[in-house]
């Protein structure tokens, strides 16, 4: 059980009193590793479940209580499933969700001949469940559990489902996409210990069936948008991929200069505030400061030195300023001449303005002509900013100009800055700024770089960056 720790409970509080409801039947479209995990765990929080698969063996085994994949304890909670009558298995799909009230779709979705996602398994499950619900009268919910690229659901399955049932999706039946994030090996302690649950709806009725079904393992559900969980489920399988290069990588440098790499990673995982955190990973702009630039150059170079391949750290310079150059090619496309930046340094609160991204995008307008103004709560024209250049010259020797000509750019004012420019670019997150910005929107076109508004606003001069 997932628990939200956030909940308090006041002395005198009296549970509702909930009739007792019969728990929705369930049919397991595709019976392999995640198929056949979920219909022993769901059957062991006391759903019907109807399995289903194409491929007879699969079948045989899971109706006798075996299963068909090595998976520590699977065998054991689908014989008991199997002997308390809540497991069948059948190869009819039709018949399995025509006899149920909600349909979890786990069939293969294997790399395409063109590395994309090959969604024919998927599209011939729709058919069959847009088969069966024509024959049905009662609400049904599918919910969809492939790894898929965003929009599948709603572009390639609901099209099926509703061209074979003729029914309508909101009316008729209801649509979720419910990612899997079990590991194989440990698939029925995550079940019942889930890192997250997210239900993507395409409503709430739809929502409230399927939170209902995880409420006995999670307290804490996350509901969202259909997309959104499907795109969650790629962005944390890339993540994993990406930590476990990563620490490979930490080891190939290590192991030839003589350092334990466990014993770095030991301490660098103990750093719950800034590595295993949120931190760093919302999309906004590039990185800069006197810091992360410099030393992923100085690892880059010690890893040439000792003749070690690391790509991945290697491609995060490159990453860096393909995000700078983004942000260069939305204010040239915008077609302004007259370009004022609200935050100049590196981040806010300081005033370095050592490899700040910021200056880069100063320095590439000032190229083609453009007029520059900027402010920054940190920084006036006493700010020692040669002494910062000195610093870094060696790193970005193309920005000396700019550097010389800042104070002459700086306002007094973030006003002055927005009386003066067609199109403002905001760096930093103040409520300051944010005000100006909200009573601007109609005058000065705006390209936010750290996501001011929760909700972006739906205007056409407003730009976010990543979002
Ligand atoms: N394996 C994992 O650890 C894992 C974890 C999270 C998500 N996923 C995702 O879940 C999905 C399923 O993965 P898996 O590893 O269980 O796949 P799998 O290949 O082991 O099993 C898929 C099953 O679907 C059956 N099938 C295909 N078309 C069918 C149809 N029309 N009707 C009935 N059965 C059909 C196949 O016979 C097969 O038994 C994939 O999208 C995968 O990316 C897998």
């Amino acid at each position: 059980m997932r628990r939200n720790f956030n909940t308090i409970l006041r002395e005198d509080f009296q549970f509702p009193q909930i009739e007792a409801q019969k728990k929705p039947s369930i049919s397991v479209i595709g019976l392999g590793y995640v198929g056949a995990v979920s219909t022993a765990c769901l059957a062991e929080l006391g759903h019907e479940v109807i399995g289903v698969d194409l491929d007879r063996e699969k079948v045989e085994s899971i109706s006798i209580g075996v299963s068909p994949i090595h998976e520590n304890r699977l065998s054991e909670l689908l014989t008991k499933g199997v002997e308390s009558g809540l497991i069948t298995a059948t190869t009819d799909v039709v018949r399995a969700v025509a006899e149920t009230d909600v349909t979890f779709v786990s069939v293969g979705t294997p790399t395409s001949e063109d590395g994309g996602c090959d969604c024919r398994y998927i599209v011939s499950a729709a058919q069959a469940i847009g088969q069966a619900l024509q024959k049905k009268d009662d609400y049904h919910v599918v919910v969809m559990r492939c790894s898929i690229p965003p929009s599948t659901t709603m572009e390639v399955m609901v099209p099926e489902i509703e061209k074979a049932s003729g029914k309508r999706m909101g009316s008729d039946f209801g649509v979720c996409f419910n990612p899997e994030f079990l590991r194989e090996g440990t698939a029925i302690a995550d079940f019942d210990e889930p890192p997250k649950t997210v239900i993507g709806a395409s409503d709430d009725r739809a929502a409230n069936v399927i939170r209902k079904i995880y409420e006995p393992v999670d307290e804490n559900i996350i509901i969202t948008s259909i997309d959104v969980a499907e795109m969650v489920k790629y962005v944390d399988n890339v993540w994993h991929a990406t930590k476990v290069s990563f620490g490979n990588e930490v080891g190939r440098i290590c192991k030839p200069i003589g350092i334990d790499s466990h014993k770095v990673m030991e301490i660098f995982v103990q750093d719950t505030k800034l590595n295993l955190s949120p931190y760093y990973l919302k999309p906004g702009f590039a990185y800069g400061g006197s810091c992360l630039p410099k030393e992923v150059r100085a690892v880059e170079h010690l890893a040439n030195e000792i003749g070690v391949d690391v790509p991945l750290i290697k491609s995060l310079a490159r990453s860096n300023d393909r995000q700078i150059q983004d942000a260069i090619d939305m204010i040239r496309v915008i077609g302004a001449r007259k370009v004022g930046f609200l935050g100049i340094a590196f981040k806010p609160g300081t005033d370095d303005l050592r490899e700040s991204p910021v200056l880069e995008l100063m320095d590439a307008l000032f190229s083609t002509g453009h007029g520059v103004c900027a402010f920054d709560p940190a920084i006036g024209v006493n700010t020692r900013v040669e002494n910062q250049f000195e610093y870094v010259k060696n790193a970005c020797p193309h920005l000396e100009e700019t550097v010389r000509n800042l104070p002459k750019l700086l306002r007094e004012t973030p006003e002055d800055v927005m009386a003066e420019s067609d199109v403002v670019v905001v760096s930093q997150n103040n409520q300051r700024f944010v005000q100006l910005v909200v009573s601007n929107l109609h005058q000065v076109k705006v390209v936010d770089l750290v996501r001011l508004f929760p909700e972006p606003p739906i205007f056409t001069g407003y730009y976010g960056i990543g979002w």
